[in-house]
């Protein structure tokens, strides 16, 4: 007998058509789409939340399911999620808080996280998030650069707060989102505050130039982290790339896998997503492969946005997709880094689905290059650029090369959710800009069908697991280890994780190499720095390469790491 079953592929994409619609794509009818004040200001919290809290036919419908760790299920409808994010708004209000202020969420993924985000861009202020593993020097990094006047986190995440604290001079208060806590006199209980606050809000009409969001993000030119702020209009493009990209329906239940603490996690799974008024699935446990299978059987995902690194796990389980229902997935999206062929190949077989490969950056603020649903892919390219953004491959000098040519991948920065600024460092944001173009830091090529291939970063970021790490802040932690005088920091290339972090490290004489060394200098990285970013190998060598001005030459470590010729280190010229 013939089995049959769901046509899985959306009868019709909500792009239509790809070259029609980068063709007749308008800024202005874009617009269209997002909600504004009078005066043209806008609010990204308004139009990804009250909104559809305010609309006859979404107000009572599911905006999150949430499933915890322990298999605790939460659901809360648009509604719900407006009164929640209000009463946040509220609570910081009642403490001072001002348009601009930064306010950081450092939580795992519950739903605290998703309603507070929201809530702090209705007052004005900039909303921050941080990865959870964090440790203190990272949190406290961060917390420093941004001059961050709340934190949002619980007991266990602000014991990391608690060395530094008297340093946090602009640090007011601490909320704690665990019931019942009352700590010192700097912490205070969110859901005790959030109780007597009102659940009503007026939300603040923002210019769309206003800084909306703050990310801090690796880079290994002038500072090793910054704060990307992204303005409130980011959302006309987020948006609409959700729309098309991601190809959202009214019935839809989606599920983004990325962590709230990492762009893919803030811009797709609470603003785009809810800007589109689609019910969004979170779960709060780590990656377990069974488990990520059962939770798109039993909510019927339907489109799934997930990351290469998570897509090889699932491989490496030996999982068997064909074994759950998973008939109600008929669209899914990958981002991050390289998307491989046999990953592409493993999901059409046990998830029977195309992956769609989308490529952007925390800086752009949305997907500026994407593969389209039913539209044409080429296997290994990136795809072709998003509707209303100019991609090109330039050479040094700005100039475009020839198709098929290896050159910067550069976007013309008139893209509504590029950055606005760098937090307070002028010099870094301005050096994103050269000849009238905005910079990825990314190189490739594109062919004659305007499709663009991915050949790597120009610089020494390092992506490991689909998480941006830079190589100087992981240099700066083992240096503060007492055996260590000098280090070099390295991705290499692995098959699981896309990279691993690999530290060269120089020991003070008074140290012998030894396993045991090494194992205490990555607890020392993850002690310190963050979980996430510590190295996974280490080898101890004489002396790091450096350039004239002092400056680590990481292509000559990974020169040596793959076993190359590592060339002459003293006539290296200043990078
Ligand atoms: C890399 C993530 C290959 C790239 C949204 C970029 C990718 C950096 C892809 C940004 C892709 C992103 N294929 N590499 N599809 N997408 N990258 O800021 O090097 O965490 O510059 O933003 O990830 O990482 P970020």
């Amino acid at each position: 007998m013939l089995k049959i079953t769901k046509k899985k592929i959306a009868a019709k994409s909500n792009l239509d058509n790809y070259e029609k619609a980068y063709k007749n794509y308008s800024l202005e009818e874009a617009k269209k789409e997002i909600s504004y004040f009078p005066g043209g200001k806008l609010n990204i919290a308004y139009n990804s939340i009250t909104r559809n809290a305010l609309n006859e036919n979404t107000k009572n419908k599911t905006a999150l399911i949430w499933e915890s760790e322990a298999g605790e299920i939460k659901e809360f409808t648009f509604s719900q999620m407006e009164n929640l994010s209000n009463k946040v708004a509220n609570v910081l209000k009642k403490h001072k808080v001002k348009k601009g202020d930064r306010v950081f969420i450092i939580l795992p993924r519950i739903p605290e996280t998703y309603y507070s985000f929201i809530g702090i861009m209705k007052t004005g202020a900039i909303a921050g998030t941080m990865f959870a593993a964090f440790q203190e020097d990272g949190i406290f990094e961060r917390l420093k650069k941004s001059e961050a006047k709340f934190v949002i986190t619980n007991t266990e995440l602000a014991e990391r707060i608690k060395k530094n604290r008297q340093k946090l001079k602009e640090l007011k208060y601490i909320f704690l989102t665990d019931i019942g806590i009352s700590g010192g006199e700097d912490k205070l209980s969110l859901p005790e505050e959030m109780e007597s606050a009102s659940a009503s809000f007026q939300t603040v009409p923002m210019e769309p130039d206003d800084a909306a969001t703050m990310m801090f993000t690796s880079s290994t030119s002038y500072t090793p982290i910054s704060g990307v702020v992204m303005p409130h209009q980011a959302v006309i493009s987020q948006h609409l790339t959700a729309k098309y990209v991601l190809d959202f329906k009214e019935d839809d239940i989606y599920w983004c896998t990325a962590d709230p603490g990492w762009i893919t996690g803030t811009v797709y799974s609470i603003i785009a997503n809810w800007s589109n008024a689609v019910t969004t699935v979170i779960y709060e446990g780590r990656f377990d492969a069974g488990k990520w299978m059962k939770i798109m059987e039993k909510y019927k995902v339907s489109v799934w946005y997930t990351a290469p690194t998570a897509i090889r796990m699932l491989i490496a389980s030996g999982v068997d997709g064909r074994k759950y229902n998973l008939d109600n997935l008929r669209h899914m999206c990958s981002v991050g880094e390289v998307l491989q062929p046999d990953s592409i190949r493993w999901i059409k077989e046990n998830l029977k689905v195309d992956v769609c490969d989308t490529y952007w950056q925390t800086e752009t603020g949305s997907m500026i290059v994407a593969n389209f649903p039913g539209e044409k892919k080429k296997i290994g390219s990136i795809g072709r650029p998003v509707p209303g953004v100019i991609v090109k491959i330039i050479d040094d000098q700005g100039k475009e090369v020839p198709v098929k040519t290896e050159g910067n991948i550069a976007i013309k920065p008139d893209v509504p959710s590029l950055m606005k600024t760098v937090w307070k460092n002028k010099k870094m944001y301005d050096s994103y800009f050269k000849h009238g173009w905005y910079v990825t830091g990314d190189r490739g090529y594109m062919d004659e069908d305007g499709y663009i291939w991915f050949l790597g970063r120009k610089d020494d970021i390092i992506k490991t697991s689909g998480e941006r790490v830079g190589p100087a802040e992981v240099e700066s932690a083992l240096i503060e280890h007492p055996a260590v005088i000098d280090a070099g920091v390295i991705g290499k290339p692995d098959k699981l994780r896309g990279e691993i972090i690999k530290a060269f490290v120089v020991l003070d004489q008074k140290f012998n190499p030894s396993d045991k060394l090494i194992e205490e200098l990555q607890q020392y990285v993850k002690k310190h720095l963050a979980g996430h970013a510590y190295p996974r190998e280490v080898e101890f060598i004489n002396k790091i390469p450096k350039n004239k001005s002092g400056k680590i030459v990481r292509r000559i470590l990974k020169a040596k790491d793959l076993g190359l010729p590592e060339g002459d280190i003293s006539t290296l010229e200043d990078d």
